[in-house]
């Protein structure tokens, strides 16, 4: 053990994988604000008494903090209402550390931003509160979270993490900190604002093209060409890449072009390309609704009362996580029409919002309509026969991500 001292706070998706990390190498504290997030972590990393971290003492009260000398800023960078960046959590965690911070100390920020969150809205926030001088006191650092909800080929040990610091002997120093926990290496980006840029950018590019395959595949559908097919064919081309159509929700892909957008605007720039990708991406559930309600009526299925089963409600394939997923814009809109949804999805506990269901191929109830929202790999087992068994009448079956050979509609 170093004599640094590490306060991770924001204990979420990518704080608590971090601090696990963290803990084998330091004496690590983990903060919250949510005292509820604090017990629930206390309770699941002991066992039999137990801990399973090493060292590391969980607080959601902010006077602890003061012993570090390291903070690690992983809190949520969501939207307000009208797609601008919610700094608000990002600020009250910088309050929080320029409370506690004294000489010497570094203040690393793995949160998605636009360049210059950290060192133009953030640093002067901790100067004022510490009467600290930035690069003379106290110093900072961006380290981007890279992982991937659901994928585990991608989770933190491996991959590649870029580092950032404030000073070069500073950046030097936290990149060595994360060496110790990233098995598959970092990168010393050449400064924080460039570190901001290049974990944005991950994500806009990815929005970008997955908007154009799903601006084809609305095309392709009018033409009635099936758009998974011409992407088999494509992609028989070496330097064709293979983005697929579909939902984009998530905290991530549909949150973060906004923020780069935010800072464009303000620059005076049209981030066009980003702007109408967003757009896109997010009439994508309109489409969808619009093509289930064509595909009823040709069926001469009645629609107000209709049952429609609804498999998937997570942002995204094998992982539990439902912040922002676009299937719930799907529901509320087939809601509005009057139509009867259940929905099941083996990743999600039942909650209040929406009529969850259990498995609904070991039940005796029929569906007008199936659509297939979300690849989970459970999903990917069911026959033609299972879905028939559930269907009042000929099957229906909307099929989002293109799974089936047998679907009445893929897109
Ligand atoms: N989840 C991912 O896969 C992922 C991947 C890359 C980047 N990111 C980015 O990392 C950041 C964190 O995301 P997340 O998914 O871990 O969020 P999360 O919602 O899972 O967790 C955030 C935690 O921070 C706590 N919190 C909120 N405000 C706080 C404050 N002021 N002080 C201390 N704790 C506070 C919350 O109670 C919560 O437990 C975001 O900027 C996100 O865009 C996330």
């Amino acid at each position: 053990m170093s004599n640094n001292k590490i306060a991770i706070l924001g204990l979420g998706y990518v704080g608590l994988p971090l601090l696990i990390a963290f803990s084998r190498f330091y004496e690590v504290i983990g903060f919250d604000i949510s005292s509820k997030r604090i017990n629930d972590i206390k309770s699941s990393t002991t066992i039999n008494n137990k801990s399973l971290v090493n060292d590391v003492f969980f607080t959601s009260k902010k006077s602890k903090l003061s012993d570090a000398n390291i903070y690690i800023i992983t809190v949520p960078t969501p939207l307000n209402e009208d797609n601008s960046p919610d700094l608000s959590k990002i600020k009250l965690a910088t309050e929080i550390v320029a409370q506690n911070i004294s000489q010497g100390n570094i203040v690393i920020y793995e949160s998605t931003v636009y360049p210059g969150v950290t060192e133009d809205f953030c640093v002067p926030i901790i100067e004022k509160i510490s009467k600290l001088n930035y690069n003379k006191d106290f110093y900072c650092g961006y380290s981007p979270e890279r992982i991937s909800p659901g994928d585990e080929r991608f989770t933190l040990n491996k991959m590649i993490k870029i580092t950032s610091g404030s000073t070069p002997s500073v950046a030097d120093f936290i990149d060595d900190m994360y060496k110790k926990i990233i098995g598959a290496g970092t990168y010393k980006a050449s400064s924080i604002k460039v570190a901001e840029a290049a974990k944005v950018i991950e994500n806009i590019q990815r929005d970008v093209n997955i908007a154009l395959i799903n601006e084809l595949a609305i095309i392709f559908d009018g033409m009635n060409l099936n758009t998974n097919e011409i992407l088999e064919a494509a992609k028989t081309k070496s330097n064709f890449i293979p983005f697929k159509p579909g939902l984009v929700g998530g905290h991530c892909i549909s949150v973060d072009p906004y923020y780069l957008s935010y800072k464009s605007m303000k620059l005076g720039v049209n981030a066009d390309i980003i702007n109408v990708s967003r757009k896109i991406n997010d009439n994508m559930s309109n489409f969808i609704v619009d093509k289930t309600i064509n595909i009823l009526i040709k069926k001469n299925i009645n629609i107000i009362n209709s049952d429609i089963l609804i498999l998937g409600y997570t942002f995204k394939e094998n992982c539990a996580d439902t912040r922002n997923t676009k299937v719930k814009d799907i529901i509320y809109q087939l809601m509005k029409k009057k139509i009867n949804i259940e929905i099941y999805d083996p990743y999600v506990e039942n909650n209040n919002d929406f009529n969850f269901i259990e498995n609904p191929f070991l039940n005796e109830k029929k569906y007008d309509c199936i659509i297939v929202a979300v690849s989970h790999n459970q999903f990917k087992n069911y026959k033609v026969d299972d879905f028939i068994k559930i269907s009042k009448g000929k099957l229906v079956l909307l099929d989002i991500k293109g799974m089936y050979n047998f679907s009445t509609w893929k897109l």
